[in-house]
């Protein structure tokens, strides 16, 4: 008999069958799983013994991730895992800061706050291809922002950045590049959006969102943060290519950009730098297990294998007859919307006419196979090629 889950799980009628929720739950995500291509989760890497040795008790990183106090906290960990994100991205050790967050928004949310607090008159820039939580952000911050126009392949546009910025040069600046779009995983050029603020003669600060592809970006040597680079703060998902299985993430500022700390907290025994009080320890041991099973070679050639997945992938779709691509750096390919029946089997993400499966680590191809089935039996016409970006030359 199937279970009503919604029936099952409601606790205003005991007695609850714990035993039989939970296996529901894990049984329909095992279920889905060889489906579920459309969302940036990493699955290859096994965290059973740092969930079986630590998952059952409260590890709580209150505060700075410099602070002493709290009971059971993991910050020896999470402040591993800060130094090998800020030495692989070159940050020089005497201006780096950073700490282990709740994921995305939230390293959104502490680096632009950092960045207002000292540019309180500053315009936020950022285009209409990055995530949804910049324009959120922007909007609890009250600050004054100004979208600017992207590319069908998802890349910022560097003149419309620019009629934007002459429009307001009188104002500081603060703009949003991304490191992996949502739906392309375009990556914008912050040495172009750097010069273009210097031509123009605009001071403030860059903020790069790279929740996707900021590992394996910097693992590539494309994206870092040493003395002569253009960045201001970055920031990193754990629960994408990383696989942690807790939505997580790191953010990492130059600490020459933050205003000074707020005074210690006295009960927790540290100071409040950080946008949640109590956080996820656990996330951070799992974030320093990840990096220590892999360590950087391991990291490099869990991206190249997936690279080479998107790579087939498109190569197989492309020989039905239906249409793909990507950027060569991506995991991420892109294709027309297909019928909502194979949306939906495959859990593909879909903005419009436009739709994406993700090959992150852990995708194999025989699922890329199986995909490839399904959309061949879908073709009753040629589709006719949409506006693919020529990639003749590497971004
Ligand atoms: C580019 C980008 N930034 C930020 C986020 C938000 O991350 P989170 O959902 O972990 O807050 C995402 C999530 O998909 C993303 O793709």
């Amino acid at each position: 008999m199937t279970l009503n889950l919604a029936v099952a799980a409601d606790l205003s009628h005991p007695p609850i069958d714990v035993t039989a929720v939970l296996n529901h739950l894990a049984q329909h995500a095992d279920n889905t799983a060889p489906t579920s291509i459309g969302y940036p989760g990493a699955t290859d890497l096994d965290h059973t013994a740092v969930i079986a040795r630590l998952g059952n008790r409260l590890w709580n990183n209150i505060g700075d991730p410099h602070g002493t106090g709290g009971v059971a906290h993991t910050r020896i960990l999470e402040q591993a895992v800060i130094a090998w994100t800020a030495d692989l991205l070159g940050m020089p050790t005497d201006d780096r800061w950073g700490y282990v967050t709740t994921g995305g928004t939230e390293g959104n949310l502490s680096a632009l706050h950092t960045a207002y607090r000292r540019w309180p008159t500053a315009r936020i820039y950022y285009s209409t291809a990055a995530h949804y939580s910049i324009p959120k952000i922007i909007n609890m911050l009250g600050a004054y922002q100004v979208p600017v126009a992207a590319g069908p392949d998802g890349e910022m546009s560097y003149d419309d950045l620019a009629t934007q910025l002459r429009k307001r040069r009188r104002w500081p600046a603060i703009v949003v590049a991304t490191a992996g779009t949502t739906m392309t995983e375009a990556v914008d050029d912050t040495t172009r959006i750097r010069a273009i603020l210097t031509e123009h003669n605009i001071t403030g600060h860059l903020h790069v969102d790279a929740a996707l592809s900021g590992i394996p970006l910097a693992l590539d040597g494309r994206l870092h943060m040493d003395r002569a680079g253009d960045i201001g703060s970055i920031t990193i998902s754990g629960h994408k290519f990383l696989g942690v299985p807790i939505p997580c993430g790191v953010v990492l500022i130059r600490d020459s950009l933050r205003t000074p700390a707020l005074n210690p907290v006295a009960y927790t025994a540290t100071t409040d730098t950080t946008i949640t009080g109590s956080r996820c320890g656990l996330a951070a041991a799992l974030l320093w297990h990840a990096i220590a099973l892999h360590g950087r070679e391991g990291h490099r050639w869990r991206a190249a294998e997936a690279r080479s997945t998107a790579a087939y992938a498109v190569e197989q779709i492309c020989a039905t007859g239906w249409t793909a691509w990507r950027w060569p750096h991506a995991f991420t390919v892109v294709l027309p919307t297909p019928p909502e029946p194979l949306r939906r089997k495959w859990l593909l993400a879909t903005d419009g006419p436009v739709s994406h499966l993700i090959c992150m680590p852990g995708i194999t191809r025989d699922q890329i196979d199986a995909l490839t089935a399904d959309l061949a039996t879908t073709i009753t016409t040629p589709i006719p090629r949409p506006r693919t970006p020529d990639y003749s030359i590497t971004p």
